[in-house]
């Protein structure tokens, strides 16, 4: 048996060489080879095996379970600067419920932490979560932390500064307006005091609404709040917080869908160091990972679908 554990050994020490020169080579091109070097590995290992009388018809079952591929992205992310160090140091903003907020032991919860989470296991990595603003997580991506999951958007102005992985939710802006409120179209926005957190596309939209009196907040709860207090007339922000932040007060506010005011549906992804391609494959291949395992459905389910606001 030792002689087979050398051998495997030997093929993932090729595998991870193989990935420490993706700086040199193209990605691409690494991968392969490391996919080559994975599946000799794996073929001299189940050939010993055989030597050895073992019956590997189980040991290919298991090993099918798990597109190879896949796994071999994960093998070449871990020689990535990010995951050098055996942590990925996540950075998120804590006040975005379901997608994160303080849990009960006082610490970031929701089904970004636990979607990151899955995917660190699936790496083999130890995560670190760092709540911080929103609007310095992409400068702090590649110094303070390793990449930030926060219900962030997928935009044209953040790919210049960092990369995304796949999408892996698809959201839309909502508009939180007082219950007796006869706003219901884009035109009957302008001109009005709207609120949203700093930095977000909700942000971005406001920009763009004529005469509008932009209000920010780095809480979008505190935005909820002056709404409450008749200081603004409408909150822009994504679907599903607003429709937790309405929950807790229906008596005296309601949600309008952003398809009712011509809003893009927006999607959210994992931003990471620009162009750190070997990363962003091993966190899709990950991903990937959890989609077919029914992991990813089952944290929709627990923290999307049954989310309590209280
Ligand atoms: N989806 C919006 C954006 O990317 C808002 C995200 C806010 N997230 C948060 N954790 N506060 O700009």
């Amino acid at each position: 048996m030792k002689k087979i554990l050398a051998l495997v050994l030997t093929g993932i020490m090729a595998a991870s060489i193989v990935g420490c020169g993706a700086a040199t080579e193209t990605a691409d091109a690494a991968l392969s080879t490391a996919g080559a070097a994975a599946s000799q590995a794996a073929d001299v290992a189940s050939s010993a095996l055989e030597d050895a009388g073992v019956d590997t018809s189980a040991v290919g079952e298991k090993v099918g379970e798990v597109s190879s591929e896949a796994q071999s992205a994960i093998t070449a992310a871990l020689s990535s600067t990010a995951l050098s160090d055996g942590t990925l140091t996540v950075g998120t903003n804590a006040a975005f419920p379901p997608f994160e907020y303080i849990g009960d032991d006082g610490n970031p919860d929701g089904f970004d932490i636990a979607l990151i989470n899955a995917i660190g296991e699936k790496l083999g990595v130890k995560v670190e979560v760092q709540d911080m603003e929103f609007d310095s997580l992409v400068t702090s991506i590649g110094n303070k932390i390793d990449v930030a999951i926060a219900g962030m958007t997928v935009t044209d102005e953040r790919k210049q500064q960092v990369s995304f992985s796949d999408p892996y939710y698809e959201a839309v802006q909502y508009v939180i307006v007082p219950a007796d409120s006869t706003i219901a179209t884009a035109d009957d926005l302008k001109g009005l005091k709207l609120g949203c957190q700093l930095g977000t596309t909700g942000n971005f939209i406001i920009d763009e609404i004529d005469g509008a009196t932009e209000q920010t907040y780095d809480k979008a709860i505190d935005a909820v709040n002056d709404l409450i207090n008749g200081k603004l007339d409408a909150v822009i922000i994504d679907k599903n917080p607003a429709e937790v932040f309405v929950s807790k007060y229906s008596d005296k506010l309601k949600a309008i869908d952003g398809k009712e005011f011509e809003f893009d549906t927006e999607d959210y992804a994992i931003a990471m160091p620009k162009d750190d391609t070997v990363l962003q494959l091993g966190v899709n291949a990950a991903l990937e990972l959890l989609r077919t395992d029914g992991t990813y459905d089952k944290l929709v389910e627990q923290y999307i679908a049954n989310y309590s606001a209280d």
